[in-house]
């Protein structure tokens, strides 16, 4: 008999794959069905699994005894999976997170679809919101940090102790944070960026020390077709 609560993810592209990988490896969630908006969805079918028209999820997946996870990248700055995690809530779901048995979270608070890959470390007393992806492992968060609602951080980031990332902020690959600083809500942080100082609203952050661009994000990641 299979005791595993019912998970449905929203989002067929790579990032969907791979919540479906993880969630199927080692998580107490068995899914069953993946569900994409009507004017993305391309396909009936993904891993054998049902693909429905996240519009009429109800009609299939009943929010009594199904969970959601929302599987989608930075695009607009995250915004897009913002929405869809929203609009499910509204509909009546539980929402998931995956956390890796192989990540160290130090009972650090976490929130909800939040999604943290094997060898991620979290330091105690570090606070994470809701719908925060770690994409990729081998992040350190350091303790007393905050990192906000529907932030991205990619793989490689350190954080250091006790700073603040503001609401839907992106962090590259390798980029490296300083203590006690805060990064401002809507900035998006480029690969490999040595971020020292606290940073201004919705702009884009390079190099090292990194500096502002003055390119506001959301128009960055368009340019840049991002996700
Ligand atoms: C991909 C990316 C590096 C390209 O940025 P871009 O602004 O389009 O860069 P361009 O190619 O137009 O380069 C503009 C200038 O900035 C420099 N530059 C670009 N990215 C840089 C970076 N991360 N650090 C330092 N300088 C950078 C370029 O060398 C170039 O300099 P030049 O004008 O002197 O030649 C950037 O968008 C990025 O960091 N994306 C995130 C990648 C990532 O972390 N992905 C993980 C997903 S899980």
């Amino acid at each position: 008999m299979n005791h595993k609560k019912k998970l449905v993810i929203v989002g067929d592209g790579n990032f969907g794959q791979m919540a479906y990988k993880y969630f199927t490896h080692d998580s107490m969630y068995k899914v069953v069905g993946f569900a994409v908006e009507k004017q993305f969805r391309t396909r009936d079918t993904l891993f054998n699994l049902p693909i429905v028209n996240f519009e009429e999820i109800e009609n299939h997946f009943s929010n009594k005894d199904h969970n959601i996870f929302v599987a989608i990248t930075f695009v607009q700055l995250n915004q897009a999976r913002t929405r869809l995690y929203l609009t499910s809530k509204t509909k009546g779901y539980k929402i998931a997170s995956y956390i890796s048995p192989k990540a160290s979270c130090f009972g650090a608070s976490i929130g909800e679809n939040v999604f943290i890959l094997e060898y991620n470390v979290i330091q105690p007393f570090a606070e994470i919101g809701n719908n925060v992806i770690f994409m990729g492992n081998t992040n350190w968060i350091g303790h007393h940090t905050i990192i906000k609602d529907n932030c991205f951080i990619s793989s490689h980031v350190a954080i250091a102790g006790c700073t603040e990332v503001g609401e839907n902020c992106f962090v590259g690959i390798n980029s490296s944070i300083a203590d006690y600083i805060k990064i401002a809500k809507n900035c998006f942080i480029c690969m490999g960026s040595v971020v020292t100082k606290s940073t201004e609203e919705n702009n884009v952050y390079k190099g090292h020390p990194a500096q502002a661009t003055g390119i506001k994000a959301t128009q960055y990641l368009m340019k840049n077709n991002n996700a």
